[in-house]
């Protein structure tokens, strides 16, 4: 596999972190996943943003500015002789000199970035994925909070795992009061009678940046949207269905526990697919850092 790792400003093929990596330990890291387009990564802005949000949830501390974390980024890229990468940004808390969940007062965290290549021209799947509904409930917001992307992914990776047992490729996980929320690692939008929909933040989702940019892209070509509580029962008359991650993109669903999608890809989820792709290309020709807030 092509790979390159960069641990605290060293590059190399095969960076290793301590046993004693409060990451290994406990899942004490945050993390965010990037993507490049047309060779330069996309939406870094927004996804250091998040980061510094995750890190927040964690009362962690991230010392290095976002110019250094960018600049380490693409200095990595640099390296790469290969198109197209799938970046991950690491923070773990420290590494610690004895195993103690309390934190040591002199901890520094660790900054790894790891970059390996992927397909260099994205294409919008033709045969679309199955879903179930997990009866594993996403984690309360009152827990660790779903809105926090952290080094500690096993909720999700048990729902993932349960829904392959079942012969599904991924699972929705709903929240404490039945409602949707999202998917294992990517956000769920639908489309009814016309209508695009996803749910809200508040259901306790991590607020995707691949739904932030289709939501502007929604907004942009007046295509009636809303984010919507939504019950399962509710996605059984959807017209469309597609998930959203960055490195994915949208992932169109052709079924939904036994409920079968009558179109995928659907009309709308090929529209906004092409119309990512043109915002995408415009992010890469565009020299201007990118500083556009969340608003979704
Ligand atoms: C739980 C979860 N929801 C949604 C997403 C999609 O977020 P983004 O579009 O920022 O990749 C991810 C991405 O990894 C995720 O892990």
């Amino acid at each position: 596999m092509s790979l390159l790792t960069n641990l605290n400003g060293v590059i190399d093929t095969t960076a290793t972190v301590s046993v004693l990596d409060r990451g290994f330990l406990y899942g004490d890291s945050i993390y965010e996943v990037v993507r490049t387009f047309q060779s330069r990564h996309f939406g870094l802005q927004e996804h250091l943003d998040r980061l510094r949000q995750s890190a927040a949830y964690l009362y962690m501390d991230v010392p290095w500015s976002d110019q250094h974390i960018q600049a380490e980024v693409e200095r990595t890229l640099q390296q790469a002789p290969w198109q197209e990468s799938y970046i991950r940004i690491v923070v773990s808390r420290g590494t610690e000199t004895k195993i103690s969940l309390q934190p040591s007062p002199a901890l520094q965290p660790n900054l790894l970035i790891v970059i390996s290549e992927i397909s260099p021209e994205p294409k919008l799947s033709e045969t679309g994925i199955h879903l179930i509904i997990s009866g594993r409930r996403r984690n309360d917001r009152q827990a660790l909070s779903p809105a926090a992307k952290t080094g500690n992914y096993l909720n999700n990776l048990l729902a993932l795992l349960e829904a392959q047992q079942q012969g599904a490729q991924d699972a929705l996980m709903l929240n404490a009061q039945g409602e949707v929320t999202e998917a294992t690692t990517s956000n769920l939008w639908i489309v009814r009678e016309g209508v695009v929909q996803t749910p809200p933040a508040d259901v306790g989702l991590l607020k995707g940046i691949t739904r932030h940019f289709l939501w502007r892209i929604l907004q942009t070509h007046h295509i009636p949207c809303e984010e919507v509580i939504l019950k399962p029962e509710d996605l059984w008359s959807a017209e469309e269905a597609f998930l959203s991650s960055s490195v994915r993109l949208m992932m169109p669903v052709n079924q939904i526990n036994e409920y079968q999608l009558p179109q995928y890809p659907g009309k709308i989820t090929q529209f906004l697919w092409a119309e990512l792709l043109v915002l995408m290309a415009k992010a890469s020709h565009s020299f201007e850092p990118n500083i556009a807030s969340l608003s979704i």
